[in-house]
């Protein structure tokens, strides 16, 4: 079994594949996931939320990543591993952000560490990707940000913010990044961005024409109390866990998820 890397999912954008991504947070559900044919595992800062029970992202530190990524990457064989940097671990200066990156990296097994923020991240993307460590980009509703954008809002509905975000991208690209995505911004700009660029861009309530697809894990299987249009729960006549993610996978892969009305 071939490993995934940054450039099977690049050749995959290029052949028009679709990439198939979930977060997992632990050893039993990062397996289950890789046996069932992911593409791309995450252990996102999400985990505040499921693992965790807080209301937002901020309270994660890097040793709580550390812990879940750590237990995450005995599981996965095949699947590209990313892990986030979470909320005021890269934002202080590019030192700071190699720092905990190299910490993710040695300690919790990542082999692409993930930050989110568009223009103002572009010199810690270079000086991280220049340094030999591979960044995934997040751009539209980054979820660290949440008391600044007043809530968990669809991004770029407006022309000039969508013209941001477009350049955002472009400008991370350019960075350095090796993936980037793109999280609840109109299915159109997401287009429009996926076809800018050439690194994959991975949507998560981005609309179907991203390179590939990623869910928070809890949120496709029912288990979060609350969850956005963009989710589909898998589990609805799945009968098990393992075929609610090959089902997802098979979705993600045929272009039926997500359907317009998991798009803004
Ligand atoms: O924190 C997270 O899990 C994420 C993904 C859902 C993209 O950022």
């Amino acid at each position: 079994m071939k490993p995934v890397t940054l450039a099977t999912l690049r050749e995959m954008k290029a052949k028009g594949e679709k990439i198939a991504c979930l977060t997992a947070y632990d050893y039993s559900f990062a397996r289950l996931l890789d046996g069932a044919g992911m593409d791309l595992i995450m252990v996102g800062d999400s985990l505040g939320m499921v693992m965790q029970g807080h209301d937002s992202t901020l309270p994660v530190s890097v040793a709580d990543m550390v812990y879940h990524a750590r237990c995450a990457a005995r599981g996965i064989q095949r699947a590209l591993f990313v892990v986030d940097l979470p909320f005021m671990s890269y934002q202080q200066s590019p030192e700071q952000a190699l720092m905990n990156a190299g910490r993710l990296m040695r300690k919790g097994g990542a082999q692409v560490v993930k930050l989110e923020g568009g223009a103002p991240m572009v010199p810690t993307v270079k000086f991280l990707t220049e340094r030999g460590i591979p960044v995934c980009a997040h751009v539209g509703l980054t979820p660290q940000s949440v008391h600044q954008l007043g809530g968990y809002k669809v991004q770029g509905r407006e022309e000039k913010a969508a013209e941001q975000i477009r350049k955002d991208a472009k400008a991370l690209e350019a960075a350095g990044a090796g993936l980037i995505v793109l999280e609840a911004v109109p299915a159109a700009l997401a287009k429009a961005i996926s076809q800018d660029l050439t690194i994959p861009t991975i949507g998560i309530g981005a609309g179907a024409d991203c390179d590939g697809q990623i869910l928070v894990l809890q949120d496709m299987l029912g288990l979060s109390p609350r969850t956005p249009k963009f989710v589909k729960n898998f589990m609805d006549g799945a009968g098990s866990i393992e075929q609610a993610v090959k089902n997802y996978v098979a979705a993600v892969k045929s272009r039926a998820f997500p359907g317009p009305e998991h798009t803004y």
